[in-house]
């Protein structure tokens, strides 16, 4: 038996579905920018509670419009988490800006709101937090931080789609923010998607522009735009799936309860935090063990994959060998992404395997 780190198996629950509405788009000769982009971004703005919803072609190209809307490049300064996920601080460095990372808190793998002031100059202009895995940030002290500072903020929500802190949405706190729709997340599409969220007209306006060449009406151009448009087959599918979100979201968060229950005594384990205040909608389940990649043998041995994320922090990426960090300098973020275990889960996945998992993590450690 092989127990697989993601399957789409869930899928053909709702094959019919899909094809259907796919089929609809083949029909309609509408193939970018139509009928089904305007009902998905009604619905996904609905849904989280937000004014405008505004679908694009990527997560990364979200996170770069929200950056571009609030006019922030060359000689800004932008803080983000210092294990974030890369298409952060690729999104910073495509509009020229500076990245400045703040090491994570060690429970929560997110930002540490509590450093954050200590690394705000004349030049910053921006938080972006990112919320990990599933686990929402500390938005409440990242928004005083920000209204104090007179600083932006622009949410990553790509792995929290309706996760909650203090009983408000994540995506919904920023000025403008970003969420990607790749395959595997909580709310994928099946081919390249992402979406801004804002409650601002303006951001709103210009993100619309700014996706389709910067034109406000047909051939009219306004600003330098890109095409960071969203094709309708995508957006019909994210109609389908947007149906079944918060259903799936519950699965979730059912088969994390699972692994928590049956590692919380593994003495040698830390199992993701949970905050009291946070609805964690558990995109990924990681926990983390000093005996990591013995570990990941084992599991593979046993016919259980599983996964890393991520195995280089950013700093350590090739591409900002030029920022000139090295080895030591983000020690925390250094930690996670050599003690991190991301193990399967997924919607489909049964109780039965995860129960199977969490037997042989014991045995390991036994
Ligand atoms: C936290 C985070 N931000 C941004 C992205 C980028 O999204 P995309 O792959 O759609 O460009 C991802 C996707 O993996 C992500 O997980």
């Amino acid at each position: 038996m092989i127990i697989p780190f993601f399957s789409f198996d869930y899928y053909d629950k709702i094959r019919k579905e899909v094809l259907d509405s796919i089929s609809r788009v083949f029909d309609s000769k509408q193939y970018v920018l139509g009928e089904n982009i305007l009902k998905f971004e009604k619905k996904y703005s609905q849904l989280n509670k937000i004014k405008n919803a505004i679908g694009v072609s990527s997560g990364l190209d979200a996170l770069i419009i929200c950056l571009r809307a609030l006019k922030i490049g060359k000689d800004d300064e932008v803080i983000v988490a210092s294990n974030a996920y890369i298409a952060c601080w690729l999104a910073i460095s495509n509009v020229g800006a500076k990245i400045i990372p703040v090491e994570p808190n060690e429970k929560t793998f997110n930002i540490d709101a509590s450093k954050i002031e200590k690394k705000i100059t004349k030049k910053t202009k921006a938080i972006m937090p990112v919320h990990l895995y599933g686990q929402p940030c500390q938005m409440d002290e990242i928004m005083k931080i920000a209204n104090k500072n007179n600083l932006y903020v622009i949410e990553d929500n790509a792995q929290a789609h309706l996760s909650k802190f203090n009983n408000q949405y994540t995506g919904t706190f920023g000025n403008i923010n970003a969420t990607s729709f790749y395959p595997t997340k909580n709310l994928g599409a099946m081919g390249e998607a992402g979406c801004v969220t804002t409650n601002d007209v303006y951001l709103g306006e210009f993100s619309k522009a700014y996706r389709n060449y910067g034109y406000t009406k047909k051939y009219e151009c306004k600003i330098i735009g890109r095409n960071f448009r969203i094709d309708e087959i995508q957006a019909s599918i994210l109609n389908v799936k947007i149906k079944y979100l918060k259903k799936l979201n519950q699965e979730r968060i059912f088969l994390a309860k699972i692994y928590d229950e049956n590692l919380n005594s593994v003495l040698n384990i830390k199992i993701p935090y949970k905050d009291p205040n946070c609805v964690h909608v558990y995109h990924l389940y990681v926990i983390r063990t000093n005996r990591r990649d013995e570990l990941k043998k084992y599991l593979y041995d046993n016919g259980i994959e599983t996964s890393i994320h991520y195995p280089i922090p950013p700093h350590l990426q090739l591409a900002y060998k030029y920022l000139g960090y090295k080895k030591g300098d983000f020690p925390i973020a250094e930690e996670i992404s050599e003690t991190s275990l991301s193990l399967p889960l997924y919607p489909g996945l049964k109780k039965k395997d995860i129960l199977f998992i969490c037997k042989k993590i014991l045995n390991f450690f036994n």
